[in-house]
C-alpha cells in the first residue's frame, strides 16, 4: 500500500514536471505557426473546402433560359462594354469556321427582322495592318519595313472598313460576349457606370468616325 502510494505520488510529480516542462519548453516549429487567418476564411465560401461537404457546393451558374427573341436585355456594364448575352445559347456553341449561328440573327441585314441588335460598325472594321515578311526577311506592316512589332506612334495601325464582310477578329463572338449568371453574388458589385452617352446602358456609341478619334491612322474608313 505504502509502496503503491509512493509510486502514485512519484508518477504524479513526474506528470507535473512533464506538464511544467511542456509549458516552459520552446514550442516546436508547428506550434509557432499560430494560424491567425483560417483557411476557411480565405475563400468566398466560408466553408471547409477540403471536406467538400454539402455546404461547400458552389453557386451554380444560372444562365438565362430565355429564348433569343423574348426581349430579355441586360444593361451594359460601362460605356461601350461588350454587351452580355441575354438569351439562351444552348446548342449555338462551339462556333466553328463553318457554323456561326450568332451571325444568322445578328448580321445587320437580318437583325431587324429577328428583333436582334445588329452587329456594330466596329465589327466591320479591320484594325490590323497588312503584315508580311519582305525579301530581306524584315517584318513589314502596310508595306513598310518595321523594327519593332509594337510602335508607340501607332502609325502602323490602319483602320479599314471590311464592307459587309464581318472582320475576322470578331468572328468568335464568345471571346468577348458571355452569358450572365443570374445567381446572387457572394460579393456585391458596387461599381456604378458613368455613361458618356445617354443611351450608353443599351447601345454602343462606337460608330463611323468616332472609332478613329485621336488616332493618327494610315487609312481611314
Ligand atoms: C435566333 C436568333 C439569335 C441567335 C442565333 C443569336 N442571337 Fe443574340 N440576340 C437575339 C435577339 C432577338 C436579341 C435581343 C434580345 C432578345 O430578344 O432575346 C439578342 C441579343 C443579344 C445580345 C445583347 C445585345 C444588346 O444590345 O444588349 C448579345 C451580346 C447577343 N445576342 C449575342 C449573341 C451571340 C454571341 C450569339 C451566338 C452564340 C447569339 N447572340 C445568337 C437573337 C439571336
Ligand atoms: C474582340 C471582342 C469582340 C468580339 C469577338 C465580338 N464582339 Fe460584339 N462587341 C464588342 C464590344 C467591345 C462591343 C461594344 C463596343 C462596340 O460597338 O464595338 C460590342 C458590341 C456588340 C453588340 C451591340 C451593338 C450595339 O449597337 O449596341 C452586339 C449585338 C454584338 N457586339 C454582337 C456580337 C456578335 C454576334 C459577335 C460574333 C459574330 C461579336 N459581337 C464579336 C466586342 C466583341
Amino acid at each position: 500500500m505504502k509502496l503503491l502510494s509512493k509510486v502514485t505520488v512519484g508518477l504524479f510529480t513526474a506528470a507535473l514536471l512533464f506538464v511544467g516542462c511542456g509549458n516552459d519548453a520552446k514550442p516546436t516549429s508547428q506550434e509557432t505557426v499560430k494560424p491567425t487567418i483560417s483557411e476557411e476564411s480565405l475563400g468566398l465560401r466560408k466553408t471547409n473546402l477540403y471536406a467538400e461537404e454539402a455546404e461547400t457546393i458552389g453557386h451554380q451558374a444560372n444562365y438565362s433560359t430565355a429564348v433569343a427573341g423574348s426581349g430579355n436585355m441586360i444593361k451594359r456594364a460601362f460605356q461601350d462594354a461588350p454587351p452580355m448575352i441575354p438569351h439562351d445559347i444552348e446548342g449555338m456553341l462551339i462556333i466553328t469556321i463553318n457554323d456561326n449561328q450568332c451571325t444568322t440573327c445578328h448580321m445587320p441585314e437580318v437583325a431587324e427582322s429577328m428583333g436582334a441588335t445588329p452587329l456594330p460598325s466596329s465589327h466591320f472594321t479591320d484594325f490590323r495592318p497588312a503584315t508580311s515578311v519582305n525579301n530581306e526577311g524584315r517584318l513589314t506592316k502596310n508595306g513598310k519595313a518595321i523594327v519593332n512589332t509594337t510602335n508607340v506612334n501607332m502609325d502602323d495601325i490602319s483602320i479599314k472598313s471590311t464592307g459587309s464582310h464581318l472582320a475576322g477578329s470578331r468572328f468568335n463572338c464568345t471571346l468577348c460576349h458571355a452569358p450572365q449568371s443570374g445567381d446572387d453574388l457572394a460579393v456585391q458589385n458596387n461599381f456604378e457606370p458613368d455613361f458618356t452617352n445617354k443611351d450608353g446602358a443599351s447601345a454602343s456609341s462606337w460608330s463611323g468616325t468616332k472609332l478613329m478619334e485621336g488616332l493618327d491612322t494610315i487609312n481611314g474608313i
